[in-house]
C-alpha cells in the first residue's frame, strides 16, 4: 500500500519557513490560526506594485490571449436577468437530505456516537449543521471572489502586454459579476453569511501582497481559481436546487475561461525563467496549496455549532493524514495539478513541487486534462444562447 513520503529534515525546516510551521499536517497549528477581524467592515493590504503603461498596442500579439479575449466579450451574462431568482429555495429541506447521508455514512464506517459532543444529537441539529456548512462554504465562495476581483484589477495595471490588460479587465467584470450573484444567493435564499475563513484570508493577503505580477497569476489564476473551478464543479452536481446549478453553472463557464487566462500567459513568461526563480514559484504553489486545504476544516462552522474542532475531526476526519485520502478532497486539486504539470512547475528543481504534492496526496492529478483549452467547451452561456436561437 501506498505510503504518504516523509520529507528530510532540511525540507521540514523550509516548509516552516513557507508555511509556519514544519510538519504539514499538524492540526493544532492548523486550527490555531483564527481570524480576528470578524467584525472590521474594510481589510487593508498593500499590493506593492507598479502601474505599467505599455505603448505596443497590437491587438492580437499574442493571439491564445487574443481568442480568449473576444471569447469572453462574447459570453458576458448579467446576473440580475440571467438566473431565475423567482425560484424558491427550501434550504432546510435540503440540509435534512444531507444530514441523513452524513449520519448514514458515519452508520456505514461503524462510528459510533456514544461519548462524543454529538451523542445528544437529534435532527435540529444535525440539520442546522448542513445548513451553517453550506452557509460557510457559499460565504468562502464570495469572498474568494472578492478576492479574484482585486486580484485582476490588479493584474490590469501590472501586465506587460496589451492583450493580457484586454483580457484581465473582462475577467474583473465577470469577478464583479460572481461576488454580485453569491452574496444575492447567501441574502436572498440562505440563513446567513460567514466572515472570510482565516486561512483563506491569509492566502489572498499573500497573493495581493507580492510585488511580481506573475504571482497573481499564480496565485488567483492557478491555485485558488483552479480549486474553485473543481468545488463549483461538485457543488453543481449535488446540488439539488436549480437555481445554484444554473449559477454555478454560468459561473464555471466564467472560471474556465480565468484559469485559462493564467495557464496561457505563464507558459510563455515561465520558459525564460531560471531554476533558481522557478524555485520561488513552486514554493508559492506549495503554500498556497495547503492554505486552501486548510480551510477544508470549517472551523468556523463547528464553532458556530458549540463543537470543539479537534472533536469533530476525530469525528469525521479521523486524522489530517487520512484526511489528505479522501477522494471529495483530493477531486478538488484536479484542476490545479496537470495545470502546475503544464507550466513546468512540477518537474522544475528535481521535481520539488511533485514531492510536496506527494505529501498532500494529490499528484496522482497530474495527466489529467489541462485547462489550456477546457474553456471552449464550457461555455455554459453559448450554449444556451445557441439552444435559444435554433443555431
Ligand atoms: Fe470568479
Ligand atoms: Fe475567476
Amino acid at each position: 500500500m501506498a505510503t504518504t513520503p516523509t520529507p528530510s529534515s532540511a525540507a521540514r525546516d523550509r516548509d516552516a519557513e513557507i508555511l509556519g510551521r514544519g510538519e504539514v499536517n499538524d492540526l493544532e497549528a492548523i486550527i490555531s490560526v483564527a481570524n480576528t477581524d470578524v467584525t472590521e467592515a474594510i481589510h487593508t493590504v498593500s499590493d506593492n506594485a507598479d502601474a505599467i503603461f505599455t505603448w505596443d498596442y497590437e491587438k492580437g500579439a499574442r493571439p491564445a490571449l487574443n481568442k480568449l479575449y473576444e471569447k469572453a466579450k462574447h459570453s458576458q451574462w448579467n446576473g440580475e436577468t440571467d438566473l431565475d431568482w423567482s425560484i424558491e429555495v427550501d434550504q432546510e429541506k435540503f440540509a435534512q437530505a444531507v444530514s441523513e447521508m452524513r449520519r448514514a455514512g458515519l452508520a456505514e464506517k461503524g462510528i459510533s456516537l456514544a461519548g462524543t459532543p454529538f451523542a445528544s444529537w437529534g435532527d435540529k441539529e444535525w440539520t442546522a449543521l448542513s445548513m451553517e456548512s453550506q452557509n460557510w462554504s457559499l460565504s468562502q465562495f464570495m469572498h474568494g471572489e472578492q478576492g479574484a476581483l482585486l486580484c485582476t484589477a490588479k493584474i490590469v495595471e501590472t501586465v506587460p502586454w496589451i492583450d493580457a490588460k484586454y483580457y484581465a479587465a473582462t475577467q474583473v467584470m465577470d469577478e464583479a459579476r460572481h461576488v454580485e450573484v453569491f452574496a444575492k444567493y447567501l441574502d436572498t435564499k440562505l440563513n446567513g453569511h460567514y466572515p472570510i475563513n482565516a486561512h483563506l484570508k491569509m492566502l489572498l493577503d499573500d497573493i495581493i501582497n507580492d510585488s511580481r505580477w506573475d504571482m497573481t497569476y499564480l496565485g488567483m489564476q492557478i491555485m485558488v481559481e483552479g480549486l474553485a473551478l473543481a468545488a463549483f464543479g461538485m457543488a453543481h452536481q449535488t446540488t439539488p436546487d436549480p437555481l445554484l446549478k444554473q449559477l454555478l453553472r454560468y459561473v464555471m463557464g466564467d472560471e474556465a475561461r480565468h484559469v485559462a487566462f493564467g495557464v496561457l500567459s505563464l507558459k510563455e513568461f515561465y520558459d525564460g525563467l531560471t531554476d533558481a526563480e522557478m524555485l520561488e514559484r513552486q514554493e508559492f504553489a506549495f503554500e498556497a496549496a495547503v492554505r486552501m486545504r486548510d480551510r477544508f476544516l470549517q472551523q468556523e462552522v463547528w464553532a458556530r455549532m458549540g463543537i470543539d474542532v479537534k472533536e469533530a475531526v476525530k469525528m469525521f476526519d479521523v486524522s489530517a493524514e487520512e484526511k489528505n485520502k479522501d477522494p471529495f478532497q483530493q477531486l478538488l486539486f484536479s484542476k490545479i495539478v496537470p495545470n502546475c504539470k503544464k507550466l513546468g512547475l512540477l518537474d522544475a528543481n528535481d521535481g520539488w513541487l511533485r514531492k510536496r504534492f506527494d505529501t498532500l496526496g494529490v499528484s496522482q492529478f497530474e495527466d489529467w486534462v489541462d485547462t489550456g483549452e477546457e474553456y471552449e467547451l464550457l461555455d455554459e452561456v453559448s450554449k444556451d444562447r445557441d439552444a435559444a436561437t435554433g443555431s
